[in-house]
């Protein structure tokens, strides 16, 4: 090889990896769907917390939210494929991991809840999840003299009612906000991707971003992306009864995606390799193209996000 050539290729190398680096990184984030409330405090946020910790808010005081979404899994469920709740049941769907929540249109697999502050109702009073009724959970937490302190501060109010309950639940999952990947310092132009990374991002780009669209990774809408259609879960249709929904499911974020295993409403894979398997089918990308992808899948990894004590367990406290 002449030196011309090998400069030639060296410069072209260059080129692309510096497109790549420009290209689509730097995106602005829309503006959040769902809002906090006008309660929101750094109290309401510590009581939103305690809540989400405490497994007072189940029928046998066995389960937190916190069981099946935990922090060092960005707010997902690992050892089981679906949820686990009280009494060893085993729900039906895959916990999703919990952040960026408000730029979410809707929640759950099929888009069955509107809003982030009303979602709590079901996991609270699921059979298969806490399965405690709301009369009881107000019970036990205006008998509880922290609780009754601490409600009384935000909401100004001499009972605790069902609409605290879930105001201050939302306090804690909107706070809940992921955005210091590897490949958000790489958008603000601290960090480069290597080259296998760039490849991935070229493959996202070409095969992946119209449905997990950057920067949050996802998109408020329902697609099919391949499995074969399981009647056992229908996804959207079972909402909307639409036989164009059949099979449908939200898009999920692939933010922190190497964290939050298993994946698919079911957990049916484990890894991201057996997704990639999955996909690689469905679109003709061979062995070495699904490693690019994985690489590129990692550096949305948060880890500031996963290991932020501020998400995770603290004891509650009376305030003066
Ligand atoms: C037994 C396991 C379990 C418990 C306990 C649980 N969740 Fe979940 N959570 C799930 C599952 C499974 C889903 C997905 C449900 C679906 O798609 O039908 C989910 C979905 C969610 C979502 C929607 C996320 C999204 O992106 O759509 C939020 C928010 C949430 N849970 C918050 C909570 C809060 C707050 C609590 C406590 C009050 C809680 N969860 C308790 C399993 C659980
Ligand atoms: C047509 C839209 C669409 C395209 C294109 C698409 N996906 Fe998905 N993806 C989805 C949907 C919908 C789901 C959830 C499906 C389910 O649970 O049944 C999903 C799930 C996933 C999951 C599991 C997420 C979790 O939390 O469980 C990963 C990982 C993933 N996709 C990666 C990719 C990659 C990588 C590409 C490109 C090679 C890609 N997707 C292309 C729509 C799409």
């Amino acid at each position: 090889m002449t030196n011309k050539v090998l400069l030639l290729i060296l410069l072209s190398g260059l080129l692309f990896s510096l497109t790549l680096d420009r290209i689509k990184t730097d995106l602005k984030w829309p503006a959040p769907i769902q809002k906090k409330t006008a309660n929101y405090s750094e109290t309401s946020f510590e009581l939103g917390r305690a809540l989400f910790y405490d497994p007072i808010l189940s029928a046998d005081s066995s389960i937190s939210c916190a069981s099946c979404h935990l922090s060092y899994t960005a707010f997902a469920h690992v050892d089981h494929p679906t949820s686990h709740g009280i009494a060893n049941r085993i729900g039906k769907r895959n916990a999703p991991g919990l952040f960026n929540l408000a730029w979410r249109q809707d929640f759950h697999w099929d888009g069955g809840v509107q809003t982030l502050t009303g979602q709590a109702l079901n996991p609270l009073t699921h059979r298969a999840e806490m399965g405690e009724t709301l009369e009881n959970i107000l019970l036990k937490l205006n008998e509880h003299p922290l609780y009754a302190q601490l409600f009384k501060r935000v909401y100004k109010q001499p009972h605790i009612q069902t609409w605290m309950l879930l105001d201050a639940l939302q306090q804690f999952t909107i706070a809940l906000v992921s955005k210091e990947s590897y490949y958000d310092r790489v958008s603000r132009g601290k960090a480069r991707f290597s080259a296998q990374q760039a490849q991935g991002l070229a493959l996202f780009e070409q095969h992946c971003n119209r449905c997990h669209t950057a920067p949050l990774f996802f998109s408020n809408r329902f697609e099919q992306n391949g499995l074969a259609i399981d009647s056992s879960d229908l996804g959207r249709f079972e909402i909307t009864g639409l036989l164009a929904d059949q099979g449908k499911f939200r898009v999920p974020t692939l933010r922190n995606i190497s964290h939050s295993f298993p994946y698919m409403h079911d957990g049916r894979y484990r890894s991201l390799k057996e997704v990639l398997r999955h996909y690689g089918q469905q679109l003709a990308l061979n062995d070495s193209q699904q490693k690019d992808l994985i690489a590129f899948l990692k550096t949305l990894t948060d880890s500031t996000f996963l290991s932020n004590s501020r998400f995770q367990y603290h004891t509650l406290t009376p305030k003066p």
